[in-house]
């Protein structure tokens, strides 16, 4: 084979110019994605106008990050890369709660509130009961496992999408849970929401004729000592949305059957989470 560039040997030739000091990841890694990258161009005879375009695409879409935005995360979350990542690195055994993408919406060190309290602060929205238990995969309580708890608003806005007009920490809160496991909160009955979609992510949807919508979720991060992180959503019955999720991160596991209690003014969903141990995840 030629040493210098042809079409037939191209991700060789390029493969070939890695050198002894590469560790055997960062050559296995980036050998592959240059395979992948040249199958890729020949494999759609990529023309040097789709070329410009799909750099000037990039370069918009590093333009508009800023200390909140991050739209390269988009972009992998509307590729299903981020729910495939996760679905590699959080594999778990039958039974326990599976996870989904965390979203750019978390914020850390959110209030600690009473078991029971309320984190609607805006007063919008139908309330809704949260009520679960945090066990293991034996159905052991656990002890002292923090539920991390955030969503939209009843405008289908996070309170960091909206300073100013939503109080700060609404529709969030972290709740510790006592030797019962148990756990209990009032929100608002979760709805569903566009992804921001005014940037190049949008731009793409729009070529692709897909929405940007999510299905109406409540997200959840449950640690606990010596258990492994969930990282998960619960998703409402019903949802328009749930066959289309423009992030892929449904899982028929995580949707919750929300019903009308007290008279219909309030809803109710019930979920137990089930932490496996620290390590016993991930095997294939
Ligand atoms: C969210 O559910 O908050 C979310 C996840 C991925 C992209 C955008 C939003
Ligand atoms: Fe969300």
């Amino acid at each position: 084979m030629s040493i210098y560039f042809t079409e037939k040997g191209s991700a060789e030739t390029v493969n070939r110019c890695i050198g002894r000091g590469a560790t055997p990841r960062a050559r296995q890694v980036i050998a592959s994605l240059v395979r992948h990258l040249h199958d890729f161009v020949k494999d759609v005879e990529l023309t040097q106008d789709e070329w410009e375009k799909a750099i000037d695409f990039l370069t918009r879409t590093g333009h508009v990050c800023t200390e909140t935005r991050q739209e390269f995360i988009l972009l992998s979350d509307v590729l299903g890369v981020s729910m495939l990542v996760d679905a590699i690195g959080n594999r778990r055994p039958e039974g326990a709660t599976e996870n989904t993408v965390l979203g750019p919406f978390h914020v850390a060190d959110a209030p600690i509130r009473a078991m029971g309290d309320s984190i609607s602060l805006d007063g919008k929205g139908e309330s809704c009961l949260f009520h679960g238990r945090v066990v293991d995969l034996d159905g052991q309580p656990i002890e002292g496992a923090t539920i991390d708890v955030w969503s939209d608003n009843a405008d289908g806005f996070y309170d960091v999408q909206q300073p100013g007009i939503q109080p700060q920490w609404n529709n969030r809160g972290r709740f510790v849970t006592g030797a019962d496991g148990v756990y209990s909160f009032v929100g608002i009955k979760p709805v569903s929401y566009p992804i921001p979609d005014d940037g190049p992510v949008g731009d793409l949807l729009a070529t692709l004729d897909r929405h940007p919508y999510r299905p109406a979720h409540m997200h959840f991060l449950v640690t606990a000592p010596r258990h492994n992180k969930i990282v998960t959503h619960i998703f409402t019955s019903g949802d328009a949305y749930l066959g289309s999720d423009t992030v892929f991160g449904v899982k028929s596991s995580l949707i919750a059957d929300f019903r009308r209690i007290d008279g219909a003014t309030l809803w109710q969903a019930d979920f137990d989470f089930v932490m496996i141990a620290e390590g016993a995840g991930n095997r294939r």
